[in-house]
């Protein structure tokens, strides 16, 4: 009988989502279905993620509670992964004895060899990182009943940059492109099965085909070069990508929004602040002149382009006018939205034992204000939508009602007139518009 995974998602980037998904496929081929709740599983994998404060101890308190399910049911098997497995693996398997696989960014491919290994050879801790590797592939098994409308497309793994509060570079090693063919063919075969969207992920797609995967590019094949070739994989509807360094993007790049038909008009471009010395010492490699100009550009391409970034506030040093230069910064640019956060100490960055770190109080007060702004004018944007008529993806369609997306990756609900299914174009138009998504009306079906 098939053994039952139960996954523990704690909010990472979408890199940890796909990680889960991927464990999910391996272990599909030891014998393993996706269980609904813990009580039913056999082996529980907390996949988790260590970008921001507190991480590890939220992970040592799940774990604490694990201790208790493992006791009731002792066959149990439990597994952690994702960015804190693989700074704090040793740590945590020492602390906590009924942990049974710690397993690494970049081990995460043969799960389930690695647990038949555990079942002979009791606890292991696998986390180790190479500098050099091809990304593995694995084709997704999609019957025809369970495809998703959109699915993520790894093109990219770890990262080079080294921002001074950041633990990617260290949790997931050396930035590795994929191999060209490797993600066309996994995108035309997801494509052929059914799926609709697909958005290519790596922590910084810009540098893509630069850097160290075992099949070298040697730059001659750039990131535009890839969107315009998956692009062209017949019935693919929409393309998306994630995330975006501003010190890489290229004007090339920022033409493909003017002449791809097919990709989606949103840009994630994270600034994280709005000082060009905290940005020096974030060791970002851009000003905020560069950042606007770039912003200019990017709308001179594509006028109707919507965009997202990140910020950090309270950066250690960051002074009042710091924080004034980030509000105005937000103030030009006029985001459709952004993520922010208070700056938080990770371990094995250098900005740890940065000087002037900035006090709570402070941190959550500039928060507050930013968030504040924000929300109003993420408002004022989404009422520029308001009349006018889009084509959006279905993403659910029951009695309540229909949930879809712009392209531009505006949330519109909608009132059920008809039958839909995920992945479905349809026209709409919008009525009205909150903070956070939109309302429309459907368009009658030409
Ligand atoms: N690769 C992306 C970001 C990945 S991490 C990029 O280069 O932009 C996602 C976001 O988490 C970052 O953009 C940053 O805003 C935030 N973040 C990362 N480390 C942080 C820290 N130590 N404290 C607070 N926020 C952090
Ligand atoms: Fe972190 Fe900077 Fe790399 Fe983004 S580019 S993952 S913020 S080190
Ligand atoms: Fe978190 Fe690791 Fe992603 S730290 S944001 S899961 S790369």
């Amino acid at each position: 009988m098939d053994q039952k995974v139960f996954f523990i998602k704690t909010f990472g980037c979408q890199m940890n989502e796909r990680d889960s998904e991927i464990m999910a496929q391996s272990l599909s081929n030891h014998g393993y279905v996706e269980g609904m709740d813990i009580n039913g599983a056999d082996l529980i994998i907390l996949n988790t993620c260590s970008i921001r404060a507190k991480a590890e101890q939220k992970v040592m308190s799940m774990l604490g509670y694990l201790r208790k399910t493992k006791i009731k049911k002792p066959d149990l098997k439990i597994c952690v992964a994702g960015c804190v497995a693989q700074q704090e693996g040793k740590k945590i398997i020492s602390k906590m004895t009924h942990v049974d696989l710690i397993v690494g960014t970049q081990n995460i491919y043969n799960i389930g060899e690695l647990l038949n290994n555990v079942s002979i050879n009791g606890p292991q801790v696998i986390t180790h990182l190479e500098d050099k590797y091809d990304i593995p592939n694995l084709i997704p098994d999609l019957s025809p009943a369970t495809v998703p409308f959109r699915k993520f497309v790894t093109i990219m793994q770890g990262c080079n940059n080294y921002c001074t509060y950041c633990v990617v570079p260290h949790t997931r090693g050396r930035e590795v492109s994929r191999k060209v063919n490797d993600i066309i063919d996994e995108v035309a075969i997801l494509v052929k099965a059914g799926v609709k969207e697909i958005t290519l992920l790596g922590q910084n797609v810009n540098s893509y085909g630069k850097t160290n995967s075992v099949s070298d590019f040697s730059g001659a094949y750039s990131f535009s070069d890839l969107l315009r070739d998956v692009s062209k994989i017949e019935g693919l509807k929409r393309l998306r990508f994630t995330t975006s360094n501003p010190k890489d993007l290229t004007d090339e790049l920022m033409r493909c929004f003017e002449d791809i038909d097919n990709l989606c008009h949103q840009f994630h471009l994270p600034v994280q602040a709005g000082s060009d010395s905290v940005l020096k010492k974030m060791n970002r490699k851009y000003t905020v002149d560069q950042y606007l100009t770039q912003v200019d550009k990017l709308r001179q391409y594509c006028p109707e382009i919507a965009l997202t970034t990140d910020v950090i506030v309270g950066f250690p040093g960051e002074s009042a006018q710091d924080f004034e230069g980030t509000m105005n910064l937000l103030e030009k640019v006029q985001f459709h939205g952004s993520f922010s956060f208070k700056y938080s100490d990770r371990p094995g960055t250098r900005a740890i034992v940065f000087e002037d770190k900035i006090e709570e109080s402070v941190k959550s007060e500039r928060l507050a204000r930013f968030q504040a702004r924000q929300g109003e004018i993420s408002l004022n944007r989404n009422r520029e939508y308001v009349g006018k008529t889009k084509t959006v993806m279905v993403e659910e369609c029951s009695e309540e009602g229909v949930k879809s997306r712009t392209e531009t990756n505006h949330i519109v609900h909608c009132a059920k007139t008809t039958e839909l299914k995920p992945g479905d174009c349809v026209d709409v138009t919008i009525t009205h518009a909150g903070r956070h998504s939109l309302k429309g009306q459907l368009k009658p079906l030409r």
